[in-house]
């Protein structure tokens, strides 16, 4: 069976209740839920990882390296724009990568402008919200 994981970064586990005018009030258990179904529709296998620390998003990274994953979307969050470490993980993955944001980063504070990450993605999703990741899944289940 296909398998993708999903990763989400730091603080994204609020998602709901942290600042809703910039990132929505859908919780991450809603946005798992609907990929979950939406994988399983297709015959594939999905997995998600919320983590607040970076080497921990570093192993599941390197987890997939090692499991036979397809595709790996992720949202870094706050990592996204400082690690190095994320970005050498990925660089070991021979999957698809796509990184997903939930806001348009572009339109926000310059430190949001550089992601490491992007070095690395095959493709970029920024500023549709939740909806972000269904395309990002919608591509991968697509290509692949
Ligand atoms: C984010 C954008 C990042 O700049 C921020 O640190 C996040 C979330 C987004 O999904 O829009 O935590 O990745």
């Amino acid at each position: 069976m296909n398998k993708v994981v999903v990763i989400h970064g730091p603080n994204l586990n609020m998602l709901g209740t942290r600042e809703p005018d910039i990132y929505g009030r859908e919780t991450l258990d809603d946005i798992n839920t609907t990929l979950h179904e939406k994988a399983s529709d297709h015959g594939w296998e999905l997995h998600c990882v919320q983590s607040n620390h970076e080497g921990d998003i570093v192993d599941a990274i390197q987890a997939a390296c090692l499991d036979d994953t397809s595709a790996i979307i992720i949202n870094p969050a706050a990592y996204t724009h400082t690690s190095v470490a994320i970005l050498d993980a990925l660089n070991a993955f021979e999957g698809k990568v796509i990184e997903v944001h939930l806001s348009n980063v572009h339109k926000r504070e310059s430190f949001r402008h550089h992601s490491y990450v992007s070095l690395r993605a095959d493709g970029v999703i920024a500023g549709l919200g939740s909806q972000g990741y269904h395309a990002a899944l919608a591509a991968v289940l697509a290509v692949s």
